[in-house]
């Protein structure tokens, strides 16, 4: 009999307990890196979003007492999206930047609680066009299929939204309109707005993408005709995200982001590598969401363990910040 020259490899030996497990486990969840969407509304009351179980549009007094309540259990970073009731929406998005719409009245009443918290603004305007798209709609759009939104007009109207919710209170602007030149347009109109620290999060890699669903619901932002694929990335381009990544961060981007986040891993970590100092954002959409909680519902798989699995994915692959819908669920289960 011969014996073997080396020691049998044995790398069961460091998941033979739950101990040695979290001992070597070296992908870790903090409450502090994950940033939670909410919905704020003009309603009297919080208003269930059917296919995001959990998550309601919410009247600004509930999303103030929220933010206070989650703060206290270690969520700190939360960013906010307006529902716009009909009668508010026009063309151009308008309400967008009055400071009585519903983001920005949160904006103003957390900071006027003094609550510890950091606040980004979603800041785009298909939650406040009466056609639902991101931007200024040239006269006559085609029904169906590409809509050529106006690029340059729309960044003017973005530079207002900016200043408005930095006015209003936000720590951090997060423009999610796919515009060329946004981040430039916004940065200089914080700073000669006497803004320079409010920070920008570019929505850097946003594709066109049909994980969006549940959150055209929960925003009231759908579009009444065409897509928007004339704006946001194709995902059958491989490199593109570099020159989007490269124009951000040239434009004074302080932070970027992938979005969606699990179907697209892989620039999730090709950019971390590329930009080691700039903190990445990964944001699980909306519709990433409503999959784990349909799976759920039909007993087909287990929701907190799929949704820690789905989140040490992506810190994995190079994420700094996390925005998830699991927030608040998830700093209970990493407490
Ligand atoms: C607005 C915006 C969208 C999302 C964030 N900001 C929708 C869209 O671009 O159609 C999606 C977020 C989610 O699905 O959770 N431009």
């Amino acid at each position: 009999m011969s014996t073997p020259s080396f020691p049998q490899q044995r790398l069961r030996r460091l998941r033979s307990s739950g101990l040695i497990r979290d001992a070597v486990a070296d992908v870790t969840l903090d409450p502090a890196d994950l940033i939670y969407p909410l919905f704020v509304s003009n309603a009297r009351r919080a208003r269930p979003v059917n296919s995001m179980p959990g998550i309601s549009q919410l009247p600004v007094a509930q999303a103030v007492q929220l933010i206070r309540a989650q703060a206290k259990r270690g969520l700190k970073q939360f960013l906010l999206f307006g529902v716009t009731p009909a009668s508010n929406k026009d063309a151009t998005g308008s309400y967008a930047a009055d400071p009585d719409c519903p983001v920005n009245r949160t904006l103003a009443q957390v900071r006027h609680a003094g609550l510890p918290v950091l606040l980004y603004a979603d800041l785009c305007l298909c939650e406040y066009t009466d056609h639902g798209h991101c931007g200024v709609v040239p006269d006559r759009p085609a029904p169906t299929g590409t809509v050529n939104v106006d690029n340059d007009a729309t960044l003017e109207l973005y530079a207002q939204v900016a200043v408005a919710q930095a006015r209003a209170g936000a720590d951090v602007v997060a423009p999610s309109g796919m515009m060329d030149g946004q981040v430039g347009a916004i940065r200089r109109a914080l700073d000669q707005a006497g803004r320079p620290d409010t920070a920008i999060l570019a929505y850097s890699v946003k594709y066109a993408s049909s994980f969006y669903g549940p959150f055209r619901e929960a925003g009231e932002g759908g579009m009444q005709f065409g897509d928007r694929k004339g704006y946001q990335m194709d995902y059958r381009r491989r490199e593109e995200w570099r020159l989007e990544l490269q124009a951000d961060l040239a434009q004074g981007a302080d932070m970027v982001m992938v979005k969606p986040a699990v179907a697209y891993l892989d620039v999730l970590h090709q950019m971390k590598q590329l930009v080691p100092g700039v903190p990445v954002a990964a944001y699980h959409v909306s519709g990433e969401f409503a999959m784990l909680h349909a799976a759920a519902r039909l007993g087909w798989l287990d929701l907190k363990a799929a949704a820690l699995e789905t989140t040490c994915a992506l810190r994995r692959a190079g994420a700094d910040l996390i925005i998830t819908y699991f927030a608040p669920q998830l700093a209970e289960w990493c407490a």
